[in-house]
């Protein structure tokens, strides 16, 4: 979400007839995108502004200003702990950035501009030119309010925007050869449940289907050009009959779904507020991969949450084999100010939520690697991105589970095309395989 909110913020800042700086050093406006989900990310973005801030004594004009979550967070208090600082804007006005910077060439500093909760967001649909690969946002804010998490406070309710803005962005990117979309929310399928998003003048009929979100992805679908379709992230609730029909019927989705756990312990599950238990999650999971049984699962848990005992973490342990998760990203519990589980005691000790967060490491790592060697042999389906980071001579394209795969080029396989590739060999986190022709 934020990588997508600086590219739009990027693209704005282009069509105002600014420049990209080829370095952080010779830039002469910053803008710093902040995330406030643990405090660590905070504490860094905070130490980051203050360098940066610091460095216009020695270069008095050039701009620094913050966006994003903890912009929005700490409102005009930002400015008494970052002296110098020339803006902060709040979550749902990043398309403002602009006018405030030409605000500041004009004299002003220390400008705030902090969304209320309630408004409608006006969304920027500019994007950089930036490969075959796109973000798009189509739900911003979150209504779950999850015992542990700030995004709601801070990226305020769920809205949802209409099918037509949504549409005709990815149409633009799609004839600018764009190849993959990737649909972004907080809770994605939970698209279009809190305000309407389809007017009666669009498409009359609902075709194969009728909740908001699998419309979408129908109406994403058709559009001529795009040959990979992602959304992110799920929910257990969102995974309905009928979106598993959508994914397993509309051959440009992907079979991958981030679906976050969080635990796999029924108890912490409940303070989380996260509602689902343990066997809802498992039966979400078991209903996808019965439909389509190369689907791919990536997710993310929290350890230490107050009040996991070793019995709890054990249970998520079990969970997550019995998941057989691709990937994991494993967090250690971070208290948020004004999250109701900040208001419980904080009981595992950072010694023991780091055990903790190294155990899970080591599992996924083992799970891994057996997923990666399951696919040895098989044929992948590989959006090609080009020479690999590693080694030049070698490509790298990804598969529809997300994986990267590296193989040789082939005359004829270019950047942005879908390659067949036979995997020949696993590594923990990347596949190896040869081009067909
Ligand atoms: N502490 C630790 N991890 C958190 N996450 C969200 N809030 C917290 C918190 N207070 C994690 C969740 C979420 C991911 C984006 O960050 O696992 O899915
Ligand atoms: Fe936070 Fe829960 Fe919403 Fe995810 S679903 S953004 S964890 S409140």
């Amino acid at each position: 979400m934020n990588v997508r909110d600086s590219e739009a913020v990027s693209a704005l800042l282009e069509a105002a007839g600014h420049q990209p700086a080829r370095t952080e050093d010779e830039a002469d406006l910053i803008v710093v995108n902040s995330c406030s989900v643990r405090g660590k990310a905070e504490d860094k973005a905070l130490g980051k502004i203050g360098l940066l801030c610091f460095s216009k004594r020695e270069r008095p004009t050039r701009i620094v200003g913050l966006m994003g979550c903890m912009a929005q967070r700490l409102g005009p208090d930002i400015f008494k702990r970052v002296p110098g600082l020339d803006f902060s804007v709040g979550t749902r006005r990043c398309g403002a950035i602009p006018r405030l910077v030409e605000r500041v060439l004009a004299g002003e500093t220390a400008i705030h501009e902090i969304s209320s909760p309630d408004e409608t967001p006006d969304v920027p649909d500019a994007h950089t030119e930036s490969g075959f690969s796109a973000f798009v946002t189509i739900l911003l804010g979150c209504n779950r309010r999850c015992a542990y998490c700030i995004v709601p406070d801070v990226r305020g309710p769920e809205y949802s925007r209409p099918a037509r803005e949504i549409l005709a962005e990815i149409e633009a990117l799609a004839r600018n050869g764009v190849r993959e979309v990737t649909l972004l929310g907080q809770s994605v399928m939970n698209y279009g449940r809190a305000n309407a998003v389809w007017s009666p003048s669009d498409a009359p009929s609902a075709g194969a289907f009728a909740e908001p979100f699998a419309r979408l992805l129908e109406a994403v679908a058709a559009i001529p050009g795009l040959v990979r379709i992602r959304f992110t992230s799920g929910h257990p609730s969102g995974c309905t009959d009928e979106l598993v029909r959508a994914v397993r019927s509309l051959p440009q989705i992907c079979h991958h779904l981030h679906l976050p756990v969080q635990s796999g312990s029924d108890r912490i599950l409940s303070l989380m507020r996260r509602g689902y238990t343990r066997a809802d999650y498992l039966d979400a999971v078991r209903r996808l991969r019965a439909a389509m049984p190369d689907f791919a699962l990536t997710t993310d848990v929290i350890v230490g949450f107050p009040g996991e005992t070793e019995a709890d973490f054990e249970e998520t342990r079990a969970l997550m084999n019995a998941a057989d998760f691709d990937n994991s990203f494993i967090f250690k519990y971070s208290p948020r100010p004004g999250t109701p589980a900040a208001d419980m005691a904080d009981d595992v000790s950072d010694e023991e939520k780091r055990r903790r967060n190294q155990v899970l490491l080591e599992d996924q790592d083992l799970r891994g690697v057996a997923a990666n060697q399951r696919l040895v042999g098989t044929l992948q389906e590989v959006l090609v991105e080009g020479p690999s980071l590693r080694n030049a001579a070698r490509w790298a394209g990804r598969s529809p589970g997300n994986k990267i795969v590296i193989f040789d080029p082939l005359p004829g396989v270019q950047p942005g095309a879908l390659a067949r590739i036979r995997i020949t060999r696993a590594a923990p986190q990347t596949l190896y395989g040869d081009a067909l022709t």
